[in-house]
């Protein structure tokens, strides 16, 4: 069975395209088959992320029929398909769901995960991708007006029958001011799937467009994307930190 998963936020910024990244990366050493679909076809960046910005032919020309989504779809070192939207301003489009679900269904027994990166906000695009997956993890910060965005966001997901598998929340810091993840589950009622601290490796591996996993697979962020992914598929995973030097010579030695 293929499980179509749109990963969205009401606020933008809050990690979704790393996320996307890192957890199909972490399912693939898992064993799983992923496609990792941007479907932010107007502030797309899963492929500047996973490594060639300017891909010859994107999800824009499968949407309006001058590719064949075969075309469309590239294999990334890491084990797992992409399939990118350009990035250019004369290629930005609003997509329709049913023209979504065509792609998505064309995936479907071809794949163990289809994970869709989905733009910010509410707007038609969100909702084109929300309505056309079936599940949906919601992913946020810790923060007040992150939080609200997400609010609004799951009740968009109840809207279109969408499941909301639950919450990711990425750059935790475990500062005083800080949302605690009890905290999160109580003000969106919806399970916790995971947290990703806040990680200097995760910019760094942004710049050399490599998903985090492989970058530095034994940072904490790194190992918090395998636990969440583990806990997707309901394997058994404990995060092994390196601390220190040892981390370092870990980096050293790669
Ligand atoms: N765990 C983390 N630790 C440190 N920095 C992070 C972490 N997660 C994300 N970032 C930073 O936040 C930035 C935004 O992340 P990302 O592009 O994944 O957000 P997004 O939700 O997809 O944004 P948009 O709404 O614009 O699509 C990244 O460029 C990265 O620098
Ligand atoms: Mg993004």
């Amino acid at each position: 069975m293929t499980r179509i998963i749109c990963l969205a936020s009401g606020k933008g910024g809050v990690g979704k395209t790393v996320t996307t990244s890192n957890l199909s990366t972490a399912l693939a050493q898992f064993g799983k088959r992923v496609v990792a679909i941007d479907g932010n076809l107007t502030t797309s960046n899963l492929g500047l992320h996973l490594g060639i910005p300017l891909y010859p032919v994107t999800l824009q020309d499968v949407l309006k029929k001058k590719a064949r989504l075969k075309e469309a779809t590239y294999y990334h070192p890491a084990g797992f398909r992409v399939v990118p939207a350009d990035v250019s301003f004369e290629k930005l489009m609003l997509p329709k769901a049913h023209d979504l679900m065509d792609i998505f269904y064309r995936l479907t027994g071809d794949a163990d995960f289809v994970l869709i990166d989905s733009a910010a906000g509410l707007g038609r695009e969100v909702q084109a991708a929300v309505e056309a997956a079936d599940e949906m993890i919601t992913v946020t910060n810790p923060e007040l007006p992150a939080l609200t965005d997400a609010v609004k966001l799951n009740r968009l997901a109840d809207k279109f029958g969408t499941q909301t598998l639950g919450v990711i929340i990425n750059r935790v810091k475990n500062e005083p001011h800080e949302f605690k993840t009890e905290d999160v589950q109580d003000f969106l009622d919806i399970p916790l799937l995971g947290y990703v601290p806040e990680d200097r490796n995760v910019s760094k591996s942004i710049a050399k467009k490599e998903p985090l996993v492989t970058y530095r697979p034994h940072s904490r962020a790194a190992q918090q994307f395998k636990a969440i992914a583990a806990q997707l598929i309901g394997e058994e995973y404990k995060p092994r930190f390196t601390f220190g030097l040892a981390s370092r010579l870990f980096g050293w030695l790669r």
